[in-house]
């Protein structure tokens, strides 16, 4: 079958990447063929015709490889083959040509950080100190009074360092202790790692999002974590700590370079990298001749303060932090924090959709939230997330965002025939994809509408980023490319703003609105509450 990507627009960056917009699903939670109660790859196939209606470029799939579940598919028993409560490797080879013979692209989750602690590898390593695959993972003796080795903590709550009983000696895991972290001093792993990447190269992927990478490297001396001055009770107890032997080394840059190289050897494949850091620190992961990831991922608006003037420096601050000619991205939610429509609200959720749809840079889209769907409360007998199981009613659980897609009013959701293993949301009724697909002022209306303007519209995927300051309220941009000007204008707050628009908006007429009755019109004197609109700008 051949393959036919969506055409660039024109005057397109080089790379789908840059242009397209990325959906990432989480397997478990968007369909389920067999009746398990539990997503899976058929299930995906199955929904294709929702992937193309909504109009995206790409799909990242969260981890569907061999697993025992305890992180839900981060901690990997083998790379290279598919989880059996998710399919097989020959349903995952249907799955890639179907999504890619309608245009859509794959990227795979890679998580090189740890493996489970049933992956062969480690079974290797523990069951001797002399076995040669020791040294793949991160061995240490007790601290010399005895204990572990240092104060570094588990990200999800207690000691990063597991004793091993039968060596007395400890091995580190920056997660559960079901995910041991490997050495990526070792260069055996590096090329072991480097195999993986090849597997699925060859199958045909697309690229990665890698997991996990600030994660890659930790002091070799062992060094304590300093104690963080702002840790206040109620945060993650890993915060007490402040994390400078553990994360973010500066070796971690080769490696991701060693990644990029390999990639380099196919075809306009793309690197995303997981790192939650500050823009700074971010940037870094660029590489110094860009030869790092072509998008380390940008969290910063999950954290934000939804008011105009933090969202205004926040956007200034990153793009005046990106090294000349990397491409920025941005991500409003995924499968480890709080949903969008439950941070902002549902109105402000809206807006939110026009902000990631139309600032400067790849757009990544958390499945679900194209409905606006919202955290759902699980009852402590249906927690899953070892992560609340371990630091509970902290609300650090992310089970709320992980729950089942609401596909219609079928009982289930659509999502499955059987109970499914999350909970589903109790407006799953009025909340789904029939539903909103034929109302025009829902959710996905607007979700499509903005793809679909974004598509047609270079302005809006390649055009420059330009301030505007049109009232306190209101945030507002440029996006200009080959001659051509938009604006976008966002009132993130629930009153009416008047507007001091520049000349050049004074009669701009209203291409899309959150509230799409102004579709068409002037855009006027003022925004409604909870409203952002897309302009065209005259000349
Ligand atoms: C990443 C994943 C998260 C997982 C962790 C460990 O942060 O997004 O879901 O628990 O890595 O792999």
């Amino acid at each position: 079958m051949s393959t036919q990507f969506a055409t660039p627009p024109p005057g397109a960056a080089d790379h789908w990447w840059q242009h397209g917009v990325v959906y990432q699903i989480y397997p478990l939670s968007f369909a389920d063929s067999n009746g398990d109660g539990q997503g899976d790859l058929e299930g995906i196939r199955s929904r294709l015709d929702h992937l193309t209606w909504l109009g995206v470029d790409a799909v990242w799939i969260s981890p569907f490889y061999p697993s025992p579940m305890k992180d839900f598919g981060y901690d990997v028993s083998d790379y290279c083959d598919v989880d059996p409560r998710f399919g097989t490797l020959a349903e995952f080879d249907t799955l890639l040509g179907d999504l890619q013979a309608r245009g859509l692209r794959v990227i795979l989750d890679l998580i090189p950080n740890h493996t489970s602690d049933q992956h062969p590898w480690f079974r290797e390593s523990v069951s001797s100190i002399k076995n040669p695959k020791r040294d793949w993972y991160i061995w240490r003796d007790p601290a010399p009074g005895g204990g572990p080795p240092s104060n570094w903590a588990s990200e999800f709550g207690g000691s990063a360092w597991q004793l091993d009983q039968a060596s007395g000696q400890y091995y580190y895991h920056a997660f559960l202790k079901e995910q041991p972290d490997l050495n990526w001093r070792n260069p055996e792993v590096r090329r072991a790692m480097h195999d993986v990447l090849r597997f699925w190269l060859d199958r045909g992927v697309d690229g990665f999002r890698v997991d996990a990478i600030h994660h890659l490297f930790k002091d070799e001396e062992l060094r304590d974590n300093p104690q963080n001055p702002d840790f206040v009770p109620g945060m993650s107890p890993r915060r007490q700590l402040i994390r400078r032997f553990t994360t973010d080394l500066p070796e971690v840059h080769d490696a991701v370079r060693e990644m990029r190289a390999l990639l380099a050897s196919y075809d306009n494949r793309v690197l995303i990298g997981e790192a939650w850091l500050p823009f700074d620190r971010l940037m870094a992961y660029y590489g110094d001749n860009l030869d790092c990831f072509h998008l380390p991922f940008n969290f910063h608006l999950i954290g934000a303060r939804w008011e105009a003037p933090a969202l205004r420096s926040m956007i200034a601050e990153y793009e005046a932090l990106l090294p000349r000619g990397a491409w920025p991205n941005w991500v409003l939610g995924n499968h480890d924090r709080s949903r969008l429509a439950s941070r902002v609200g549902d109105a402000q959720a809206r807006v939110a959709a026009v902000l990631l749809c139309t600032l400067r840079g790849t757009p990544t889209l958390y499945y679900g939230d194209e409905l606006g769907m919202r955290d759902v409360p699980i009852p402590p007998e249906a927690v899953q997330d070892p992560y609340e199981k371990n630091v509970p009613g902290l609300g650090l659980g992310r089970d709320p965002a992980r729950t089942p897609m609401q596909w219609s009013a079928a009982p289930h959701a659509g999502f499955s025939s059987a109970r499914p293993w999350l909970p589903i949301a109790a407006d799953y009724a009025h909340c789904n994809v029939a539903i909103q697909k034929e109302d025009p002022r829902s959710m996905l209306t607007l979700y499509r509408s903005l793809l679909a303007l974004r598509h047609a519209r270079p302005t809006l995927s390649l055009g420059d980023y330009e301030a505007i300051d049109p009232a306190a309220h209101v945030l507002g941009y440029y996006r200009a490319h080959a001659g051509r000007r938009d604006a976008v204008l966002l009132n993130l707050s629930g009153s009416p703003q008047k507007l001091a628009l520049p000349s050049a908006l004074a009669g701009a007429h209203v291409l899309l609105s959150t509230h799409p009755e102004r579709a068409g019109r002037p855009v006027g004197a003022e925004l409604l509450a909870d409203e952002a609109v897309v302009l065209a700008a005259s000349e």
